[in-house]
């Protein structure tokens, strides 16, 4: 497999051609970012914790029967995934309020959810992710109906897998939002899932191992992800 052309560069990651038009690589960067990218840091080693992170995640679903995008771990940085559709849509499930629910309801940060809460978010930083729910998808083409059932059912089934992991390591699977794309007609996870992307905290004393870190400035960030993944069996 030969690394081409880069195809786009986000936030985080970056997207690279490889010479067979069904994958591309994965390239996982130090840039951290929050607040729509208006608070922007280059932290050292997060792209190699981060693609580690995923690898290791990403794999424990697919075993657990979960389709995801992911085909394997290249180097320190980079992974090699299907080269999808994605759809421009954020599935977030919450065990915990925390975040923008309770910016947005004024509930109690830290009330267990009973049952879990679930959202969906439109992917454009534009408008800033705004709240959208499974009419707005269809209406305006974002995906097709049977693809959002497709999405939720998997949504929630990641979430019994990854509380359980998390549980056994000692943490709370706070909240956590997933990225979903189309291959050969099939819906898959994509994205990552990383602590860049939930929010974990220590089961005993509720401490924040997650990029609340970085949004809060309370440092420490890289060493709270070291920190999850070696609680979870990650070789960093
Ligand atoms: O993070 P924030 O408080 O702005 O939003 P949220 O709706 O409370 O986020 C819920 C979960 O989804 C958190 O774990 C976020 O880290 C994650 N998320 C994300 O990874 N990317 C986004 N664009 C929005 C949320």
């Amino acid at each position: 497999m030969q690394k081409k052309e880069e195809l786009y560069s986000g936030k985080a990651k970056s997207v690279f051609a490889t010479d067979n038009d069904d994958f591309v690589v994965l390239s996982f960067r130090d840039d951290t970012s929050a607040f729509d990218g208006e608070k922007v840091e280059l932290l050292s080693r997060k792209g190699m914790v981060n693609n580690k992170f995923n690898a290791f995640i990403m794999n424990y679903l697919a075993e657990n029967g979960i389709p995801t995008h992911f085909e394997e771990l290249l180097n320190d940085t980079e992974s090699l995934v299907k080269n999808m559709q994605m759809m421009p849509v954020e599935c977030v499930v919450r065990n915990v309020a925390s975040g923008s629910l309770v910016r947005r309801l004024g509930v109690e940060d830290g009330m267990t959810l009973s049952p879990p809460i679930f959202e969906l978010f439109l992917k454009n930083d534009a408008l800033h992710d705004p709240m959208i729910n499974e009419y707005h998808i269809e209406t305006f083409g974002w995906a097709k109906a049977a693809d959002i059932t497709e999405m939720k059912a998997l949504t929630f089934k990641v979430n019994s897998l990854l509380q359980k992991l998390f549980a056994e390591a000692g943490m709370i699977l706070v909240d956590y939002k997933l990225e979903f794309g189309l291959f050969k007609g099939k819906v898959y996870l994509g994205d990552e899932f990383s602590p860049d992307g939930c929010r974990l905290w220590d089961a005993e004393t509720r401490k924040k191992l997650d990029k609340d870190r970085f949004r809060q400035g309370l440092g420490g960030v890289i060493e709270a992800y070291e920190e999850v993944a070696h609680r979870i069996g990650v070789q960093l």
